[in-house]
């Protein structure tokens, strides 16, 4: 893979990510999980649909399997994965593929990843990138962009330059509104203010984003959950509540008709993100010496969904 890119993930967003390099001329391989869908896609192509205008390209695209991937050279690899995904045996196959001169750059929700993968796979370049766009896989080859968002990416002056511009001028050949950010942490940090609050209450009520804000008893409930989470993510760093408060009521807004990717989660019966981000709030918690009983009853609900 000299110089090349691959996509890890062949979810909404691994899917949209490589819909849209390859849509401008970038060459990039998805690895998939099944072998199945690696099949599929490589055979049938990609299918991209646009939200708005309803507009929808058929993309060729190659695919591999993970477990069928041996040596690959210098290259970025966009790891666009669930949390869930991240297991031993995932991590141990990641670091036999990627050696030390490569760059992932890591796409999770949520946090905790960055430690897992630092240690899994030391001395590879690990970049950070938060995402707003909006993705929803309806198959195996095709995903539909629901909403125009932007990608951030960590730039903590310690990287190598060459490898984070390559990656932004990639992304932003792909059409995506990329922007690097010194100001990342806090950033993280409300992106998981925005997960703690919508994706458990979209997950357990079943209903769009847009929904949360539609009856006065959901209202209170996401300013319950809201207001112990903002108090527990102050302790690292996220400052502003009332600005973070309407940050959360605008993303219902913006992405009203959507299915939060948890919601998507316990739908189709998979494993949900609730670990990483309520979870990990609850954990957050602990840690300062406090109580996070909403973050520990919505993590016992949606896990006890299936
Ligand atoms: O996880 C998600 O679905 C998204 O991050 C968000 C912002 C909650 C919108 O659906």
């Amino acid at each position: 893979m000299n110089g090349s890119v691959a996509v890890l993930g062949g979810g909404s967003l691994g899917l949209l990510l490589a819909g849209r390099l390859r849509a401008a001329g970038i060459e990039c391989v998805v690895w998939t999980r099944t072998r199945e869908q690696a099949a599929r896609l490589t055979a049938e192509g990609l299918t991209l649909e646009e939200n708005d205008g309803g507009r929808s390209r058929r993309i060729e695209i190659e695919a591999q399997a993970l477990e069928d991937i041996r040596n690959i050279g210098e290259g970025i690899v966009l790891l666009a994965v669930k949390q869930t995904a991240l297991t031993p045996s995932f991590l141990e196959r990641l670091a036999g593929i990627v050696p030390p001169e490569g760059t992932i750059v890591l796409f999770q929700n949520g946090i905790g990843h960055e430690e897992l993968l630092r240690n899994a796979l030391p001395g590879r370049t690990l970049l950070t990138a938060l995402t707003t766009e909006g993705a929803l896989r309806i198959n195996d080859t095709t995903v539909r962009h629901t909403g125009h968002g932007d990608i951030r990416i960590g730039d903590d002056g310690d990287m190598d330059r060459n490898r984070i511009r390559s990656v932004e001028e990639m992304l932003k050949e792909a059409g995506f509104s990329v922007f690097l950010s010194k100001q990342l942490k806090e950033a993280i940090m409300r992106k998981l203010l925005v997960n703690a609050v919508i994706n458990p209450l979209t997950a357990i009520l079943r209903v769009p984003n847009g929904e949360l804000t539609a009856t006065q008893h959901r209202l209170e409930l996401m300013r319950a959950l809201f207001e112990e989470t903002f108090g527990i993510l102050s302790g690292y760093g996220l400052s502003d509540k009332s600005d973070s408060w309407n940050v959360v009521l605008g993303v219902c807004e913006a992405t009203r008709n959507n299915r939060s990717s948890m919601l998507q989660d316990v739908i189709a019966g998979r494993p949900t993100e609730i670990d990483s981000i309520n979870g990990a709030i609850s954990r957050m918690a602990a840690e300062q010496g406090l109580t996070a009983p909403w973050n520990d009853a919505v993590t016992a609900m949606v896990k006890a969904i299936y």
